[in-house]
């Protein structure tokens, strides 16, 4: 399975990654988990990318792309791949697309999970994240254990300032990916407002319905 999880910042993407790839026996492919490590460790894409994320804004397309590229030739992605927050912009869905093509491999589906702007900004600012095993819990809607209360972060960019940039980023450069998967008919629609359990539901008959579509 090679599938893709689009959506608004805070849309529930890295939630719902989580338990999908356990169920498709995939690796989880996240862009921003990816940018934040090189981040922390202080590589040279780190410092380059450190700016942009910090402010909400996307890392120039050329860093993000050979980054992918490079992971999604590795071998633990020879049966199937979750990009998690790739592609981001239509230059990143078109080298997607050419990559894939190059190594004769396609896409089964494309994921976009769809959450009101007016939700978005709760989401984000309640997040809080485990460093030590990379849970996500959010304050109100999914609250911690008290055993790992003290250790959790937030990240740097879950500021309601960042938070209202990123969205607007969302709308002008990550949407106009929406009709570029449209058009291949890989593109399913799921309903994002719901407790993480009713949308992974959703996400997992989806595909289920663009499987049943393939094989016929
Ligand atoms: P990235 O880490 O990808 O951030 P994002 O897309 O903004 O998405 P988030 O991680 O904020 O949200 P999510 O949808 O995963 O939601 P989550 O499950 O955590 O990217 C960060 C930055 O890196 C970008 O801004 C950019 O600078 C750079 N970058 C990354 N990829 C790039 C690319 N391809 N090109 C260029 N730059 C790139 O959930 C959010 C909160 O809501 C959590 O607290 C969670 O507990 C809660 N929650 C989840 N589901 C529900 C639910 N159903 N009900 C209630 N609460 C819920």
């Amino acid at each position: 399975m090679r599938m893709i999880l689009i959506g608004p910042p805070g849309a529930g993407k890295g939630t719902q990654a989580a338990n999908l790839v356990q169920t498709y026996s995939i690796p989880h492919i996240s862009t921003g988990d990816m940018l934040r490590t090189a981040v922390k460790q202080g590589t040279e894409l780190g410092k380059q990318a450190d700016v942009f994320m910090k402010a909400g804004n996307l890392v120039p397309d050329e860093l993000v792309i050979a980054m992918v590229i490079e992971r999604i030739g590795q071998a633990d992605c020879d049966s199937g791949f979750m990009l998690d927050g790739f592609p981001r912009t239509r230059p990143q869905a078109v080298a997607l697309d050419a990559a894939l093509e190059t190594a004769g491999a396609a896409l089964d589906a494309v994921v976009l999970i769809e959450v009101p702007d007016a939700m978005i900004t709760e989401r984000i600012t309640g997040r809080r994240s485990d460093p030590q095993t990379g849970d996500i819990y959010h304050l109100t809607f999914r609250p911690p254990p008290a055993e790992v209360a003290d250790r959790l972060v937030q990240r740097k960019d879950d500021t309601a300032e960042a938070c209202a940039n990123r969205l607007a980023k969302y709308h002008k450069d990550t949407a106009p990916v929406v009709p570029f998967y449209e058009e291949t008919g890989k593109l399913v629609r799921v309903d994002g407002v719901g407790t993480p359990a009713e949308v992974q539901l959703r996400i997992v008959a989806a595909l289920q319905a663009v499987n049943n579509q393939a094989a016929n």
